[in-house]
């Protein structure tokens, strides 16, 4: 079993060598049948909520919830330090011609501009190890203008229909998810499930106006970027 868990350095390699592997067939996590009522909630909210706004996406994929996004916001800046995962986004038809991809670290969001209205992050907290979320929060908090809408989406853990859990958690509380690949190989994967409280106590901080909205399969949170100083 390989182990994808952070070694205090960023990206984790072995997470990026797990999407490179998933990405021609990652859309297939948004066929689930039960999950279809959730993700139709889902893409109401959020294509209401960006309606005008220049949206910053963070670790994007194969660009499903930017194509829902990109729908009604001004523009967005899909970005994901994948190229696999990028390679899927890029032959994807935005409809509004308003997205623009970019290769970047979720995590140091180096190269990217710093004055974006909103940002969206999906199924990417779950992978950020606990003690990079603090500095990860206020770089992004960093980017966007004060009072900025953000949005994080991810799932919640639900027997059956996530993969397996391995029976660990590391020394910072973080947990792992067990994934098959291709070659039959096993491989864990950094998948936390953050309580309500956990994201509300993360969140007070460097935000205002925090909410959590619970579905069957997902969870996600919203606030206002409060204006802080810059973290790089
Ligand atoms: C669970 S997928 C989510 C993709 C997409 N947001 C979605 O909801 O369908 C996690 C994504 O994080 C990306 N990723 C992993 N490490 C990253 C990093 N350090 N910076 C940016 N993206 C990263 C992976 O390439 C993958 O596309």
């Amino acid at each position: 079993v390989t182990r994808a868990d952070d070694r205090d350095s960023a990206p984790s390699a072995e997470l990026l060598r797990y999407y490179a592997e998933r990405a021609p067939d990652f859309d297939k996590v948004y066929a689930r049948p039960e999950r279809q009522g959730d993700l139709r909630a889902l893409r109401n909210l959020l294509s209401r909520w960006f309606a005008g706004q220049r949206v910053l996406e963070v670790a994007c994929g194969t660009g499903y919830w930017t194509g829902c996004i990109a729908g009604s916001a001004h523009s967005v800046l899909a970005t994901d330090l994948s190229d696999e995962m990028l390679a899927v986004a890029r032959r994807r038809h935005f409809q509004r011609g308003n997205v623009s991809l970019q290769r970047v670290d979720a995590l140091s969001l180096e190269g990217v501009p710093k004055d974006f209205t909103a940002a969206f992050a999906g199924f990417w907290w779950s992978h950020v190890p606990r003690r990079l979320l603090p500095g990860f929060l206020r770089a992004l908090n960093a980017h966007l203008r004060p009072g900025a809408l953000v949005v994080f989406v991810d799932n919640r853990f639900v027997e059956g229909s996530c993969s397996p859990m391995a029976d660990r958690t590391d020394e910072d509380g973080n947990t792992y998810s067990v994934r098959r690949l291709r070659d039959d190989s096993v491989i864990e994967v950094l998948k936390n499930f953050p309580t309500r409280r956990e994201l509300l106590e993360r969140l007070m901080p460097i935000g205002s106006d925090v909410q959590f909205v619970p579905f069957t399969y997902y969870w996600c949170v919203r606030y206002h970027a409060l204006a802080g100083e810059e973290s790089h």
